[in-house]
């Protein structure tokens, strides 16, 4: 075997309802076979066996990039880029009596709390029961949250999980807010994630969050993120006939 890709089903909430697509992930090629187009040919396979748009996550300019962008002209579809997604890390923040707190959920708390409020744009995840449980299965430790008022309230959900990331003191094990659905009270209920996955996780004092796309500006430096300089674009690849190709402009689908 010398390289592999995967096709995930994903269920998105749309402005048209409920709907399922794709994100092609995994994508590897053993390094004394690259550059010989193996990456390119398995990621038109995929494509060709996709019936639905495509969602990739690459990093910007790189090789992966050219080869889902090339699979997508050879079948004839559209390689929209639909934004860059800046990886955000924050640190503990010492706050007294906050207004929202996060804590773990069940399986049910969760698919509850990351349901839509209104249609929008957004390609909102929409995670059925399988594939929830399946995130506690990661071998990583996930971890599914909720964050409430003091009136228990329900503001949003997160998934969390374990990542690993280089730092100048070498590679270190650091909790990852993945995925955030947070509808009101940003920057609060961000806030509350960021202190939940620090305080659930020994031995760190960062945690990482690859995906606040959804999530305005001001609310991101009021929950004490801050920009870091990685990056990954995300694009959709689907027929340009397809609203779901030409009209998502963002999504809050896990990265990793
Ligand atoms: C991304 C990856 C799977 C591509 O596999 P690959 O078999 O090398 O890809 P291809 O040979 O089909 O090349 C794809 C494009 O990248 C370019 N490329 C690949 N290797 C290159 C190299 N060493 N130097 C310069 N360009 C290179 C190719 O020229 C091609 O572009 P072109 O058609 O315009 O010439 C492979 O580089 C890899 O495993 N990288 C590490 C894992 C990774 O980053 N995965 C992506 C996660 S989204």
């Amino acid at each position: 075997m010398v390289g592999f890709v995967a096709l995930i089903p994903r269920e998105i909430a749309t402005p048209n309802g409920a709907a399922t697509i794709h994100v092609l992930s995994f994508f590897a090629v053993h390094p004394d076979y690259r550059g010989a187009r193996i990456g390119t040919e398995l990621a038109s396979r995929m494509l060709a066996i996709s019936d639905r748009p495509i969602l990739t996550y690459t990093e910007p300019g790189s090789h992966s990039e050219r080869a889902f962008s090339q699979a997508a002209t050879a079948r004839g579809w559209t390689f929209r880029h639909i934004t860059e997604l800046r990886t955000y890390a924050g640190g503990a923040i010492p706050r007294s009596g906050p207004s929202v707190v996060a804590r773990q959920a069940t399986v049910e708390e969760f698919i509850a709390a990351t349901r839509p409020r209104e249609p929008t744009p957004i390609a909102w995840s929409q995670p059925t029961l399988e594939p929830a449980r399946h995130y506690l299965s990661d071998p990583r430790g996930a971890c599914l949250a909720v964050a409430e008022t003091k009136n228990g309230d329900v503001l949003g959900a997160a998934l969390i999980v374990r990542s690993e990331v280089l730092t100048a003191d070498g590679a270190e094990d650091v909790p990852s807010v993945d995925a955030v659905w947070v509808h009101t009270h940003h920057g609060e209920t961000l806030s509350a994630f960021r202190t939940f996955a620090l305080e659930r996780s020994s031995g760190t004092s960062i945690v990482t969050a690859p995906n606040l796309d959804v999530v305005p500006a001001a609310a991101i430096r009021q929950s004490g993120f801050r920009a870091t300089r990685s990056a990954f674009n995300i694009a959709i690849l689907g027929d340009p006939a397809e609203l779901l190709t030409r009209e998502v402009v963002s999504t809050n689908l896990e990265v990793f």
